[in-house]
């Protein structure tokens, strides 16, 4: 029987190493918002973040909001001329709230700096942004990230959400996919 995980190289980030960081993050959160009045709400960005997300969500207890985007960032790769293209837009208005960009993976920074200046534009207070995996060494754009799940060298990553070719978002851990597999 073929399992995704004879694709995998090694595994990067274990299903206990995830939980801790969500508890983490989730009580950063929670502590940075605590004493505010404003809306608080998570924008997911599809599909990839959903999993992050709702593990987040659920260790923040103070009242929260979770809407969706679905994007794709298009631009080459020097210039910063690119555009965010929006598939699936917010449903309702965020004015005055405090924003906070949910991420699988921040690797160039470019869809999400696009994304941060889009939700800036629709009169958020603040848009905050929240990666579970970064990727610096691939940093194409200035990006303030505020909270990082954790740091990965540049090797391309399944799982916990991350696909490859629409596969392996189901791996509950997040893994490096041999290169064989997206070579052939
Ligand atoms: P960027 O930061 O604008 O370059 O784009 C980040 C997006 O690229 C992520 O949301 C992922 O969809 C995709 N991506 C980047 N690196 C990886 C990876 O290692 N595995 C899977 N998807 C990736
Ligand atoms: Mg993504």
């Amino acid at each position: 029987m073929y399992q995704m995980r004879d694709d995998i190289q090694s595994i990067l980030v274990d299903e206990n190493t995830i939980s801790d960081i969500c508890d983490r993050l989730a009580a950063k959160i929670t502590q940075d918002h605590r004493d505010s009045n404003r809306e608080l709400i998570l924008v997911t960005v599809l599909k990839g973040s959903v999993f992050f997300a709702t593990d987040l969500i659920r260790r923040i207890p103070l009242p929260c909001g979770l809407e969706f985007m679905k994007v794709s960032s298009y631009g080459s790769g020097t210039s910063t001329s690119g555009f965010i293209q929006v598939h699936l837009d917010l449903k309702r208005d965020i004015t005055g709230a405090d924003v906070i960009i949910i991420e699988d993976i921040i690797d160039s920074g470019r869809t999400l700096q696009k994304l941060k200046h889009l939700l800036e534009d629709k009169g958020a207070n603040s848009v905050k942004c929240c990666t579970l995996l970064d990727k610096p060494d691939r940093r194409q754009v200035e990006m303030q990230v505020d909270y990082v799940g954790t740091v990965i060298p540049d090797e391309f990553v399944v799982g916990y959400g991350l696909d490859f070719d629409e596969k392996y978002r189901n791996l509950p851990y997040v893994g490096i996919l041999k290169p064989s597999v997206y070579q052939k």
